[in-house]
């Protein structure tokens, strides 16, 4: 079985330990801090097999040399970011399944935020983690792809099956759910999730990890090919990804 433990970083990174007991497996997803990372592990006396990053950012990769040097660590990442990611041990590409923690894992290739950013999802365990592709009612800056590939991204992660649980790269959900209320102010399932947002929000917890199935009915990014969402907000006539292009053009300015 897999455990999953979400740890604090930088200001509002989200770290992802995964553990594998039945195997004596522990990996980490996108640290972009080591500190964090070997408190943790050293606290639970266990060693670290893998690390895992999603994309080049620094926010994602910073502890990447310290904790391979300690723990000797398999570094995966994507190929597509090979040349900005250094010491990769196994590189990994679009629609590709490998194991992590000893999972079966598979890999999507979600180009926008950057050109070789990649989600690994596991089916049986039904978690994806997004890295910043997908956020809590939200997905991330397009700055190195174009709208279009962001959106083709999301679309691919939109198809996943609803019992999913989603894992993303940051806690952005309060500020994401203010421009969700402010497009969207009469979805009553936001106004429901809100609500749990700023509960959660006020105690200070996470809100990873997130259903996928409620996301899709409350994302505004991932409701651009919503003909009356679309609608409501004054993009009607568009394509769906030029109507995600101009949602998120707003939300970037908002
Ligand atoms: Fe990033």
């Amino acid at each position: 079985m897999l455990e999953i433990f979400v740890i604090n970083a930088l200001s509002d990174n989200y770290i992802y330990i995964l553990r594998n007991e039945h195997k004596n497996i522990t990996s980490v997803i996108d640290p972009g801090e080591a500190e964090p990372v070997i408190n943790f592990l050293n606290n639970k006396r266990w060693n670290l097999d893998e690390v895992i990053n999603t994309h080049h950012h620094h926010d994602h990769v910073g502890g990447n040399a310290k904790l391979l040097d300690i723990y000797k660590s398999k570094l995966i990442a994507p190929i597509y970011e090979n040349d900005r990611i250094s010491n990769i041990d196994i590189l990994v590409s679009d629609n590709e399944t490998i194991n992590i923690t000893g999972i079966h894992t598979k890999v999507f290739h979600t180009p926008g935020h950057t050109l070789g950013h990649v989600c690994f999802y596991m089916p049986k365990e039904k978690c994806l983690f997004s890295g910043d592709t997908l956020f809590y009612l939200g997905c991330g800056r397009v700055f190195e792809g174009t709208m279009d590939q962001m959106w083709s991204s999301l679309l691919k992660l939109k198809s996943l099956p609803d019992d999913t649980s989603v894992y993303c790269g940051h806690e952005y959900t309060l500020s994401n759910m203010k421009f969700a209320n402010y497009i969207d102010s009469n979805n009553a399932l936001l106004n429901k999730f809100s609500l749990e947002i700023k509960n959660k929000r006020e105690k200070g917890l996470p809100t990873v990890p997130f259903n996928l199935g409620v996301e899709k009915k409350i994302n505004p990014f991932l409701r651009a090919d919503d003909d009356n969402f679309i609608e409501s907000v004054g993009f009607s006539g568009n394509n769906a990804s030029k109507s995600f292009g101009e949602i998120r053009l707003k939300k970037d300015s908002f």
